[in-house]
């Protein structure tokens, strides 16, 4: 058996036709179904349907032989038992630090940034010797300098639509992000030929 993580939306629609070319074809809609296991065309491979956060820790432990993570996800998890033997080049966009287009007074003595990638932010502003108070938040990240919750936030930014719709700007480029295959460590040499037939095909569709 093998199975692939996978997280519903953009990450679920980029990633079908990659799959396919791999001749894996879910027999279900994620966005229709209530099921979290959708089986495929092959009654050996099942994909998992849960949250984008989740994938790397399910890849980790060996629940899922395969997953498709954002960069993002995969820097603020750090990558451990995992492989990343492909870069997918979809859900392309940058992980930044962004703050107010008219900065406020500070909120605190020290700068505060609020994300969901702390460990992110965390080595980040330490690699520039900054010292910084981290507030840990889930989503609308961008809302945090405008009720004075923090100077900053990182959060991953594309057209930059939602910063500016908020009063925002980016401020720092973190990293580049994209979506990357990763697999699970042992099943890479316990289903190593069923894994790598999978690879080779992603990897020729993905150029
Ligand atoms: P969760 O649902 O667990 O909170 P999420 O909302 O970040 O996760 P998605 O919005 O589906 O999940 O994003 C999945 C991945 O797509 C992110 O990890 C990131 O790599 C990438 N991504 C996020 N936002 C954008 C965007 N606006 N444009 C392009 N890629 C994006
Ligand atoms: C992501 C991210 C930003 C936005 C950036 O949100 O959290 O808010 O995209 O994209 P932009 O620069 O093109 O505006 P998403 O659309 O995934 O919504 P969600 O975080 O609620 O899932």
């Amino acid at each position: 058996m093998i199975t692939i993580a996978l997280s519903k939306g953009r990450i679920y629609k980029e990633t079908l036709p990659l799959l396919a070319a791999a001749d894996i074809v879910p027999t279900d809609d994620p966005e229709k179904s209530r099921k979290l296991i959708l089986d495929t065309n092959h009654d050996d491979v099942k994909l998992v349907i849960i949250r984008a956060t989740d994938v790397p820790t399910y890849v980790q432990f060996g629940a899922a032989d395969l997953g498709v993570a954002g960069k993002d996800v995969l820097l603020e998890h750090g990558g451990e038992g995992l492989y990343e033997p492909l870069d997918l080049k979809i859900a392309k966009c940058k992980l930044m630090t962004a703050g107010l287009i008219d900065p406020k007074p500070r909120v605190s003595g020290r700068l505060r940034v609020a994300t969901k990638f702390t460990n992110v932010a965390k080595r980040y502003f330490e690699s520039r010797g900054e010292q910084i108070e981290l507030i840990k938040l889930y989503g609308s990240m961008e809302l945090g300098p405008i009720v004075g919750l923090s100077d900053l936030i990182v959060d991953v930014v594309d057209t930059g639509n939602t910063l500016k719709a908020n009063g925002l700007k980016p401020v720092d480029h973190i990293a580049d992000i994209s979506s990357r295959l990763v697999v699970n460590k042992a099943s890479m040499k316990m289903k190593h030929e069923k894994i790598s037939h999978i690879i080779d095909k992603i990897s020729s569709a993905v150029s």
